[in-house]
């Protein structure tokens, strides 16, 4: 394998990177390894556990399938980029008010699932969460607890939409 590395351009939590790696590093490595970016976590290592859920162009994948040439151009967002400074972003703090945190190694994988869902879809149905969350694996507790959490924002969206549109009639 060549040990020659590539320039690559891209933009980490927000921030514009540039970085040099081997064409075999994945994703995964290159953020755990070289940016200490160590909430996406290492399970299977092959597409199949989801703990190392990452956004990349707002959409969730696998890091350890990713190669980290192919974020070139990019944008990648973490769990570490969620939160601005010590203010945890809603998802957060929805699964700590509704003790979805079941154990560290799958959760920051679930939330990026969520988040991801989230972004495209403000008020997911039951359904939809259920399949959005559905290549994050857990074995411990089940996913009763972690629908609930990610249900709680939607439901808030819903709400926060319907009072902005009674606003909007209001003013009409
Ligand atoms: S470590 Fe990437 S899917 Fe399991
Ligand atoms: S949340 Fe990690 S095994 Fe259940």
């Amino acid at each position: 394998m060549s040990k020659v590395k590539h320039k690559i351009s891209f933009v980490l939590n927000y921030e514009k990177t540039e970085h040099y790696v081997k064409p075999n590093t994945t994703l995964l490595n290159m953020l755990r390894e070289d940016f200490d970016l160590t909430g996406a976590k290492e399970g299977c290592g092959a597409g199949e556990c989801g703990a190392c859920t990452t956004l990349f162009n707002n959409k969730a994948v696998n890091a350890c399938l990713v190669l980290a040439i192919e974020v070139d151009k990019a944008e990648i967002i973490t769990i570490e980029g969620l939160s601005k400074g010590r203010e945890l972003d809603e998802l957060q703090e929805s699964f700590i008010d509704n003790a979805a945190l079941q154990c560290g190694y799958c959760t920051p994988g679930m939330i990026m699932s969520a988040k991801a869902l989230l972004n495209r879809n403000s008020k997911p149905t039951e359904n939809e969460i259920k399949e959005a969350i559905s290549g994050n694996l857990c074995r411990c507790t089940g996913y009763k607890k972690i629908v609930e959490a990610i249900s709680s924002v939607a439901t808030r969206n819903d709400k926060k939409e319907s009072m902005n549109a009674q606003k909007g009639g209001d003013t009409e």
